[in-house]
């Protein structure tokens, strides 16, 4: 398990001509509360000045293993202590090969050698050099070692051509490094997360839905993700984008989620039912398109869906359930309610017009304990702060 308590990153910047987004990108870095040291190429100095990147991160750059001044001389090895990562960007086609081969032969390479921490790069170069078989067996290399990469991108080179070789925008760069940052709460665990709406199908064209856009479920599983989870998300309709990085199961009805659950359940620590499921579906459906005044229509008959939830959390060694409940009045009440009736440990109550479509919301979550409420935020936040509120009641 990583150490949470680091804080501390070093950026390593060798000499392309993205080096000049590294600018932008150690703007966004320096909004979190991670201490960042840069080190510097002496090619790269000659794309962006140490003086730009000494003002923007706050403290001086090192670019040199034998300035006394930068670490008390030992900087090729105590610079990347207590770093949880080192992010190069952009890495230089050479910097790539002498990372492949173990060169050490400046400080930044130098310290990559020596370091005890992951490292991240974000390769930036024409689409040739790129190309080259000696890159793509240096790139094969660094897989294999663990180091991680992020890009490169295609479209329009500083060179004017046009291919795979532009550095990752700063803001996906910024978003991969977040991720070492995260608290790997949920590693070797499996959770399971329902999400969006069903269809429950009355002819070959007319169902019964709503208007669950699937956010609040993407959020958690999102969050999840970056908390190390092992992700399975379960969605019917929806028209938000659900993350990548999880195993995602597409279902429609309320009976086919519940048999997608029932698939993954065995094996799961934790359901979290986010999932806005149809309590009703039509006793009798057909296959062809009903005419407007057809008497099955005019006198549709509704029965009751298994109510996926109650069914999980009433099951014998049931994973730890988290029930939604989302209402348009006396939401605490109803919450409470539905806690007891679905017999589970956390449920979380929000209220419909601010939950369906929006990316901010209220919460309660209601517990043993009581009632929690985190005040309007967005979703991810919200889903954050669940995933540490279960990890703390979980055990
Ligand atoms: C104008 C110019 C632009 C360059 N752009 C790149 C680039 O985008 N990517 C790259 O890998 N090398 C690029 N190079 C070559 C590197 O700067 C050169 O290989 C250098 O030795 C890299 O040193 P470093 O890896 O120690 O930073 C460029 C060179 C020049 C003169």
């Amino acid at each position: 398990m990583i150490n949470d308590q680091k804080r501390k990153m070093l950026l390593g910047i060798t000499g392309g001509i993205a080096a000049y987004k590294s600018a932008f990108l150690l703007r966004l870095l320096k909004k979190t509360d991670v201490d960042i040291q840069v080190v510097m190429t002496e090619a790269a100095t000659q794309f962006i000045s140490k003086l730009t990147m000494q003002a923007l991160s706050g403290k001086p750059v090192y670019d040199n293993m034998w300035a006394e001044e930068q670490g008390h001389g030992m900087a090729h090895i105590e610079t990347s202590r207590g770093c949880r990562l080192i992010l190069v960007a952009p890495a230089s086609a050479n910097f790539i090969s002498k990372l492949a081969t173990g060169t050490a032969n400046d400080l930044l390479s130098t310290i990559c050698l020596a370091r005890n921490c992951e490292l991240l790069i974000a390769p930036a170069m024409n689409k040739e050099m790129w190309d080259n078989k000696s890159t793509q067996r240096n790139i094969e290399t660094l897989k294999r070692d663990g180091v991680h990469i992020v890009g490169p991108v295609g479209g329009d080179q500083a060179c004017g051509e046009v291919g795979l070789g532009r550095m990752a925008e700063p803001e996906t760069i910024y978003e991969t490094t977040l991720k070492f940052f995260q608290p790997r709460l949920f590693k070797n665990k499996k959770i399971v997360i329902t999400a969006g709406g069903t269809f429950e199908k009355i002819d070959a064209v007319r169902g019964i839905t709503n208007q669950s856009s699937g956010r609040m479920g993407f959020a958690i599983a999102q969050a999840a993700i970056e908390y190390g989870a092992e992700v399975i998300l379960i969605v019917g309709t929806h028209s938000a984008s659900p993350p990548i990085g999880c195993e995602l199961v597409k279902v429609q009805s309320a009976a086919d989620m519940l048999a997608a659950v029932l698939d993954h359940i065995e094996t799961t620590d934790i359901f979290i039912s986010a999932a806005a499921v149809s309590d009703y579906r039509a006793k009798e459906t057909v296959s062809h398109k009903l005419k407007k005044d057809s008497q099955f229509l005019h006198q549709l008959q509704l029965e009751p869906t298994e109510d996926i939830l109650k069914k999980i959390s009433t099951m014998k060694n049931s994973p730890f359930c988290v029930g939604f409940a989302a209402e348009t009045e006396n939401l605490e009440k109803n919450a409470q309610d539905k806690r007891q009736l679905k017999n589970i440990p956390l449920i979380v109550g929000n209220l419909i017009p601010q939950a369906i479509g929006s990316d901010f919301n209220e919460l309660l979550l209601i517990d043993k304990n009581g009632i929690h409420k985190l005040p309007r935020d967005t979703k991810i936040k919200h889903a954050k702060n669940l995933l540490n509120h279960i990890s703390k009641i979980y055990e």
